[in-house]
């Protein structure tokens, strides 16, 4: 039969326990989510500011509709660019101290593009092993070398590049890293950048809001970093995504960039409601606060035995193993009003599945403290 791969896929994932599906959630914010008519403590949400359905953030869409419009109507480079857009960039640069701003319809193009338009042949691309999807796809869409150097093993990648014949290079990780929770440092990286000409990258789609005094991510922590990736869907609570740089690449993205150029631009009325976003995350530093008394609260709460990875964000990760026994671990706390998605492999490496925490702004200790009594006792009656 012609196509059948598909089947055949679709059946090896069932028989891996790594087949995958979609639930339809009927409401949510950063607390609590409906499914089936029933209500769920919601430990899966990056809405980690609790930001969704804030009034302001919404008059601000309906604003921005009306003055903008809801549709760029065009690609940024034929008449999609407008005031919404020009507002949103000068707003992202001096929050970050960026010379420069492009604005994406999502994170995954935003690092998509951007490592296409490096992957070059004198160039090489030394990615983190825990890069997201949208980084190591990009990195190897074209003719850059691709490296991967151990997770936050930066001896390793100096000494890597050190040994390299190519001229070029540009250092990649994540700020704060999605399914581990722990942070790479950045100044280090910056330091090794630095002595090697090398130009860095952060992805900053978990640390934007959530991380810097004013939740500048890790551009709080460093200026040295040549690009600044971070997505709008999670802790400011739209969608889309911001790429910062300096001029010169700036120029350089705006005329190679594919999925810049041959896109329709992103939703004016969007723009406009990020921008009020941002703000409200720049002045409501009360949430970041909530976020680390919330996460000490759990860390203290969950029995010594249960594997929590280390963590100074929203995502606390702790290992369960094999695939099968995360879901049926998710699936007993779902019996019990929690919703806590299992993540496994690919997104994971191998027999690594865990129960991945999201704790945000909007969580209360009693649910913080409901959340590990039930872990502990999901994951100590599972062995
Ligand atoms: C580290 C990281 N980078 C990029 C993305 C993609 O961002 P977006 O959801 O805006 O496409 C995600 C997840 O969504 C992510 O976790």
């Amino acid at each position: 039969m012609s196509f059948g791969f598909i089947k055949q896929h679709l059946d090896g994932q069932k028989n891996k326990h790594l087949y995958r599906q979609r639930s339809l959630i009927e409401q949510q914010n950063a607390r609590f989510l409906q499914h089936d008519s029933k209500k769920y403590l919601n430990f899966s949400s990056n809405d980690y500011l609790g930001l969704n359905h804030h009034p302001e953030i919404n008059k601000a869409l309906a604003l921005g509709a009306e003055k903008y419009g809801t549709c760029a109507s065009a690609s940024s480079l034929i008449t999609g660019y407008n005031y919404a857009h020009q507002h949103l960039e000068n707003v992202i640069c001096q929050w970050l101290n960026k010379e420069r701003c492009l604005l994406f319809n999502s994170g995954f193009s935003a690092n998509f593009a951007t490592l296409n338009a490096f992957s070059k042949p004198n160039v090489s691309l030394w990615l983190d092993k825990l890069s997201h999807a949208s980084l190591i796809d990009g990195a190897l869409s074209d003719k850059g070398r691709v490296r991967r150097f151990l997770h936050n093993n930066y001896q390793q990648l100096a000494t890597l590049i050190s040994s390299s014949e190519l001229e070029d290079h540009l250092i990649v990780s994540e700020g704060v890293f999605s399914m581990d929770g722990d942070s790479a440092d950045v100044e280090q990286l910056a330091i090794i950048a630095q002595q090697h000409q090398a130009m860095l990258y952060i992805d900053d789609a978990h640390s934007i809001g959530v991380t810097g005094k004013e939740g500048q991510g890790s551009s709080s922590a460093n200026q040295n970093i040549d690009f600044v990736m971070a997505t709008f869907g999670k802790a400011l609570a739209t969608s889309g995504a911001l790429l910062a740089c300096n001029n010169t690449t700036y120029d350089y993205l705006v005329n190679v960039a594919r999925h810049y150029i041959y896109s329709t631009a992103m939703s004016p009325a969007i723009a406009w409601a990020t921008a009020k976003s941002i703000e409200i995350a720049q002045q409501e530093s009360w949430r970041r606060e909530k976020i680390a008394h919330l996460s000490q609260l759990f860390t203290a709460s969950l029995a010594p035995q249960i594997l929590m990875l280390p963590s100074t964000s929203s995502i606390h990760a702790i290992i369960v193993g094999k695939e099968q026994k995360a879901l049926s671990c998710a699936e007993e706390l779902k019996q019990q009003g929690i919703w806590l998605t299992a993540i496994r492999p690919p997104t994971v490496p191998k027999d690594t599945s865990r129960l991945r925490v999201t704790i945000t702004a909007s969580h209360k200790e009693s649910d913080i403290k409901h959340l590990a009594d039930c872990i502990n006792k999901v994951l100590l009656n599972n062995g």
